[in-house]
């Protein structure tokens, strides 16, 4: 089985290291933001769930690259003072404080606008932009950012955020399984492929509003961003034992609902079920 994290690591190394996207200041901002120690999530479930679905990978490569792109501009942007006001991201200082906030709001710009060079150069069938940009777009993840700016500091029910989180979150955890299944040429598993990557997007969702409360615990002195910003999430609803257990219910539907997909490896699950109790 390949290392799907290297693979991702390398042609992401490689592409943002390119000829065509040079050395400008925003090209340096680019790829401070994006080669850093992601997890690798999205594209690692697009280029694994293509090679459970087909026996071979290589075709989603450039997909994966372009998710993995939309979503570092969104969590760059989700950083910036109008929005999360964030210092840090993974254990280091986020692109606008390590560049300037007009710096980073470029950044995010030319990595969405590179998402697409690189879905282009794939030569895809359109459906696969048309996925991602409609999961990315104004009715899917900046939907879910507008709505959980819109709605900080009101009282709303947990209906209303799990929306929130499929919006924001499982919009782009979703697409990922979906491309994989118009690259494989595999339409039939459309709709699973959907539902399990919007459960899967609620329960990493649920799994990221709990890591802000007990990652902050740990360090005394250090403020919770979700706190900081009034925002609504999980762990203002339930204990943070009783969102554990809304993750494992949520993940035990995942797992059963792939395992019951014919499928010719399970990466896909390995994978999941190693995201299980991640603690980044
Ligand atoms: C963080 O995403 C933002 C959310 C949607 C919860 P990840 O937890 O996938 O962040 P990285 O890319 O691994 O840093
Ligand atoms: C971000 O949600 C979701 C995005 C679309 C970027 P959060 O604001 O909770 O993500 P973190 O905690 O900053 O990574
Ligand atoms: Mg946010
Ligand atoms: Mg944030
Ligand atoms: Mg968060």
């Amino acid at each position: 089985m390949p290392d799907f994290k290297q693979l991702i690591d390398e042609a992401l190394e490689k592409r943002l290291n390119a000829e065509h996207i040079g050395n400008s200041l925003v090209a340096d901002a680019m790829r401070y933001a994006i080669l850093n120690g992601g997890k690798r999530v999205r594209p690692q479930l697009l280029v694994r769930f293509l090679y459970d679905l087909t026996d071979d990978y290589h075709a989603g490569i450039l997909a994966a690259l372009a998710l993995e792109m939309v979503h570092t501009y969104s969590l760059v942007h989700d950083d910036l003072p109008a929005m999360d006001n964030d210092d840090y991201r993974r254990n280091q200082l986020t692109v606008h404080k390590k560049f300037s906030e007009d710096i980073a709001i470029l950044a995010g710009d030319g990595l969405l606008t590179e998402a697409f060079v690189a879905l282009a150069e794939g030569n895809y069938p359109s459906k696969v932009a048309g996925i991602l940009s409609d999961h990315a777009g104004v009715k899917g993840m900046i939907y879910g950012q507008e709505l959980d700016l819109k709605l900080e500091d009101k009282e709303i029910s947990l209906e209303q955020l799990k929306e929130i989180h499929r919006y924001k979150t499982g919009k782009l955890l979703s697409a990922p399984l979906m491309m994989a299944c118009v690259i494989a040429d595999k339409e039939e598993y459309l709709k699973d492929a959907e539902e399990i990557g919007m459960m899967y997007g609620l329960a990493f969702q649920i799994q990221d509003d709990i890591l802000d409360v007990t990652k902050n615990l740990k360090k005394e002195g250090e403020e919770s961003s979700d706190l900081k910003n009034h925002k609504n999430t999980y762990v203002k609803y339930m204990s943070v034992e009783e969102a554990k257990q809304q993750v494992k219910d949520l993940y035990d539907k995942i797992l059963d609902k792939l395992n019951a997909l014919p499928l010719k490896h399970e990466t896909t699950v390995a994978f999941l079920e190693s995201l299980f109790d991640r603690d980044i």
